[in-house]
């Protein structure tokens, strides 16, 4: 299926990634919500769910924001109308919203961040605003009104003493009302607004772009662990400094300079680094392996008797390769695959998509280096069977 509907990924990527914003009618034909409002709800009153409540009171332009975990009382001491509930990373919850994650894999997988749903009553929305990173925004239930502004920046007027971002003012561009199916994408800081025509939900699909300053330190705390403290700061070719003791050289910062550059330029580990830091759960504590270790006999007949093998949930998966060896990561951790054909090619199988077919893979079944890494993944809690 193609959620992009006329227009092939080429274009998309072309014209619109990252460029500017595009509406996809009936992007999901028939569209059926994998959740109903009451779901969601029930989502936001576990301790371990990410959720929000956002009130907005119209005659004041104020906004009131709660944080979640709530209670049942907290939705029946709600108004009746302009208030929104927006839960986070619900594809960690809910295997369908995992699912539909999967259909946005012409974008690579750990660029995805998570997708969030909202729940709104009438005349309910979150504000005008703008966000740092690309979402698809999936119609799910009800109608919801989008405006869309220019892009936006640092000098982009954000309203005073708000516990949110509003907009101070948004020149509308361009206006759509979205039913279930239908999808909107908007890039990086364009001004948008939605809100709630009806009891609606809206399913957003952000991703992940770190900071340059986010980089920056990631990268080089990275480099820095590793690093032998006994590696010092050395002068040997140091000229006399009488004339200028306080003076900080061109020579001296030529030396800081090349320890920077050295360290840096390792492509070796930017690419772990990369995998590591893209893999890394949202929520590490959410992920466990498997209590009970398992060994190949255990599992032997699962592989007859079950469909699918899927990634959990709560994992993510990214590989680079050094030379042809792939070097797999998931959840920030580097996983042992082993060096042979089979294996090193069942790896990205299965990094690859969500589900695979256990009819697909069987001819790896009967090697042992594939059953170990099979094996190691499923009591890491990576993979689990289906069906
Ligand atoms: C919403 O679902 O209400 C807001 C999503 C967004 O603006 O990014
Ligand atoms: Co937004």
């Amino acid at each position: 299926m193609n959620i992009l509907g006329d227009i092939s990924t080429e274009t998309f990527l072309s014209e619109y990634w990252q460029k500017k914003p595009l509406l996809i009618r009936n992007a999901f034909p028939e569209f059926e919500s994998p959740v109903d409002p009451d779901d969601i709800a029930g989502l936001s009153l576990d301790e371990d769910v990410e959720s929000r409540i956002l009130i907005e009171d119209m005659a004041n332009q104020s906004w009131q924001v709660q944080h979640g975990p709530f209670s049942e009382e907290s939705f029946t001491d709600l108004p009746k109308e302009n208030w929104t509930l927006l839960v986070q990373a619900v594809d960690q919850w809910i295997p369908e919203f995992a699912d539909l994650l999967g259909q946005f894999s012409f974008i690579p997988s750990w660029r995805r961040d998570d997708l969030m749903v909202s729940f709104a009553p009438k005349g309910g929305s979150v504000g005008p605003h703008y966000d740092l990173y690309d979402v698809f925004l999936v119609q799910g239930m009800g109608q919801r009104h989008w405006q869309l502004g220019p892009r936006c920046d640092d000098n982009t007027k954000t309203l005073p003493d708000l516990p949110v971002k509003i907009l101070e003012t948004m020149n509308v561009e361009h206006e759509w009302t979205l039913n279930p199916g239908d999808m909107l994408y908007i890039p990086p800081s364009y001004a948008h607004n939605g809100v709630a025509v009806n009891d609606c939900m809206t399913f957003s699909i952000g991703f992940r772009a770190p900071s340059e300053a986010d980089v920056l330190q990631g990268f080089t705390d990275h480099l820095a662990a590793e690093l032998n403290n006994d590696k010092r700061y050395t002068d040997p070719d140091l000229k006399s400094a009488a004339v200028s003791p306080a003076l900080i050289d061109e020579d001296a910062i030529q030396r800081f300079s090349q320890i920077l550059q050295e360290n840096i330029s390792q492509p070796g580990q930017l690419k772990k680094w990369l995998a590591q830091t893209m893999t890394e759960p949202k929520y590490d504590e959410l992920h466990q392996p498997l209590e009970e270790e398992l060994e190949w006999q255990d599992i032997e007949s699962l592989f007859k008797e079950a469909s699918v093998l899927t990634q959990n949930e709560t994992s993510r998966w990214a590989y680079f390769k050094d030379d042809l060896q792939v070097c797999l990561f998931i959840n920030g951790q580097p996983q042992r695959v082993p060096e042979s054909k089979g294996a090193q090619e069942l790896a990205q199988s299965l990094a690859n998509q969500r589900h695979v077919n256990i009819e697909d893979i069987t001819s790896y079944l009967s090697e042992t280096d594939c059953q170990d890494l099979l094996l190691d993944l499923i009591n890491g809690n990576y993979l689990y069977f289906e069906g």
